[in-house]
């Protein structure tokens, strides 16, 4: 799904990014990608997904 439409950006884009590259917040999300330097509604769902990536990928930790 779009999290950002002005810029393209999906929450694929997010998880990829947070999963490979360490992104965990939404200061390092914008250092990889343009998200909410447009209108800057998408950065509240942008947080939500970078977290539930974050506990996503804790989870998968603790069962592996
Ligand atoms: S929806 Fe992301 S800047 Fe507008």
């Amino acid at each position: 799904m779009y999290v950002c439409i002005c810029k393209g950006i999906t929450d694929k884009d997010i998880q990829q990014l947070v999963r490979e590259h360490g992104v965990g917040s939404l200061r390092e999300l914008k250092q990889h990608l343009p998200i909410g330097s447009q209108c800057g509604t998408c950065t509240k769902v942008a947080q939500s997904v970078i977290d539930n990536t974050i506990i996503d990928e804790s989870l998968f930790k603790d069962v592996g």
